[in-house]
């Protein structure tokens, strides 16, 4: 569903950020990318949105070539970074309202938008206050209620629980397995470590560019996450 395919990013500068990287996320998988600032986490992650074009490979959403085709390939994903773009002055309610038909959903309604909030577990009582008055935690939930609207098989996210305090980063975390569950491909940058490896059914771990280990789920069972990554990162 997410993939990339010796996909390579060498910015204007000459900085080779991205080096043949290979992924394949299937529906129903968290993958979690794990790497020091610099890694390129982040330039992989706006590939598959085609905020930036590879200078070599692939990257594919759906089958379909993000560069080729963007607008078909984020029809089928859904993107959320460490901070949500909303507009403060409007209500949750209506934020809601003006991505989702920015996305091309137009018959919903306010019943419609209360539910999706009550399932990311937004209160009540926010739903018609302000996003100017949310917390760091609401406006990331939020970001990802608009992310379900969407209704896309992919989710791609950018370090979307930095910044969150533990409760709301475990909430956060427990709705990303919630749309694993509903059969969701995930991509998602994370300097959790603790959480990737409660969470990831495969984590990565970038340094300079290249994918340097990937374990899945049962092979890391045994393992300890923080001494790999450590280690990796000596070397
Ligand atoms: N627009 C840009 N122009 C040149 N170099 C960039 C640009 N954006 C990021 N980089 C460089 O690419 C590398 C990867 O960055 P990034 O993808 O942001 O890493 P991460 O998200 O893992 O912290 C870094 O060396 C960074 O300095
Ligand atoms: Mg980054």
């Amino acid at each position: 569903m997410i993939q990339a395919v010796d996909l390579t990013k060498r910015y204007e500068d000459g900085n080779l950020a991205l080096d043949h990287l290979n992924l394949n996320i299937q529906p129903g998988q968290i993958y979690c990318l794990l790497g020091a600032n610099g890694a390129g986490k982040t330039t992989t992650i706006n590939l598959f949105f085609n905020f930036i074009e590879p200078t070599g490979g692939t990257a594919l959403i759906n089958g379909v070539d993000c560069t080729k085709d963007p607008i078909g390939a984020k029809r089928h994903a859904a993107y959320v970074s460490e901070n949500v773009m909303l507009y403060g002055n409007f209500t949750a309610r209506q934020n809601l309202e003006f991505f989702t038909r920015l996305a091309g959903r137009r018959e919903l309604g306010k019943e419609d938008y209360y539910m999706v909030m009550r399932q990311v577990g937004l209160p009540e009582r926010s739903f018609e206050n302000r996003v100017k008055t949310f917390s760091k935690g609401m406006r990331q939930k939020l970001g990802i209620a608009i992310a379900i609207l969407k209704q896309a098989p992919a989710l791609i996210l950018d370090e979307p629980t930095s910044g969150l305090d533990p409760k709301a980063g475990a909430e956060f975390m427990e709705l990303l397995t919630r749309l694993r569950g509903e059969g969701k491909a995930i991509l998602m940058s994370t300097h959790d470590i603790f959480r990737a490896r409660e969470v990831a059914d495969v984590v990565g771990i970038m340094k300079e560019g290249v994918l340097i280990m990937e374990k899945s789920r049962e092979n890391l069972m045994y393992e300890d996450l923080e001494k790999i990554y450590l280690k990796y990162m000596e070397v």
